[in-house]
């Protein structure tokens, strides 16, 4: 699709009926990321999320898909100890839950876990730039690569995940420039997530895109609905009706 030059539209999920409707919408990757434990898990951020948390919503989403290729995020610290760790929790990841493939979060430094899971025969997409795991260490959520030397870094970072094996880099948080330069640099398609225009491919997290959650989406992103507020109403409405008396009506009602 990089060659063809066809944009990559990917798409996270977490729960089966989600999968049907990213799969039916030809969405091309689903991923279930670690921000499960933020968008819905209630986590303050994705660093509680478990190995055994992503086997059981990768698990349900797996079995909602048909067509789009299932990536699976591994959370914090179940691959940052080296390629052991790494090895025997991507297969579990693989085994467990159906993943086609898994994502880990950092750049050169994790370059031997990717290189040792490709040679054990997994599929594994690399993600640079604002790597929500490395929130603290980072300072906070914020746009990563900007200036010279931090530029070069992440693109250094991008070209050691792709000699290590990475069949995709996700670019989160990088300044639309240095996403284009390191998407051209690469052979393997980038996915970008507030990232620009220019890389090869996008992804949204599904409560952003969908406006599933109260209050505003971050800047990155696009509400392409109002999920939320359709489910609030729905509810009032259920609610109204069951306290006046108006559901169930006969209709509702088995006969006798
Ligand atoms: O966890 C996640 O949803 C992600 C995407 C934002 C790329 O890693």
């Amino acid at each position: 699709m990089k060659q063809a030059g066809e944009p990559i539209t990917c798409a996270t999920a977490y729960d089966w009926p989600a999968a049907l409707a990213l799969d039916a919408a030809g969405i091309d990757v689903c991923l279930v990321g670690d921000s499960l434990g933020m968008v819905v898990l209630g986590y303050e951020s994705t660093l509680p999320v478990t190995v055994d948390e992503m086997i059981h919503h990768a698990g349900a989403v797996k079995r909602g898909l048909k067509r789009a290729l299932l990536v699976v995020d591994m959370p914090f610290m179940s691959y940052q100890m080296g390629p052991s760790q790494a090895l025997e929790n991507a297969g579990r990841i693989v085994k467990e839950s159906g993943a086609e493939a898994v994502k880990i979060e950092g750049g050169a430094s994790v370059a031997p876990s990717m290189r040792a899971l490709r040679e054990a025969g997994v599929a594994v997409m690399g993600h640079i730039g604002l790597t929500p795991q490395s929130v603290h260490a980072l300072g906070g959520y914020r746009i990563q690569g900007r200036g010279q030397t931090e530029g070069k870094r992440l693109l250094a970072d991008a070209v050691a995940l792709q000699a290590a094996g990475a069949f995709a880099v996700v670019l989160e948080g990088v300044p639309g420039a240095l996403a284009k330069k390191i998407t051209r640099a690469l052979k393997v398609p980038t996915i970008g997530i507030g990232a620009g225009i220019d890389c090869d491919g996008q992804i949204q997290v599904w409560h952003d895109m969908l406006g599933a959650l109260p209050g505003a989406p971050p800047r990155h992103a696009k509400a392409f609905a109002s999920q939320f507020q359709v489910q609030l109403e729905a509810l009032k409405a259920y609610g109204r009706e069951v306290k006046t008396g108006r559901f169930p009506s006969l209709k509702e009602t088995p006969a006798p």
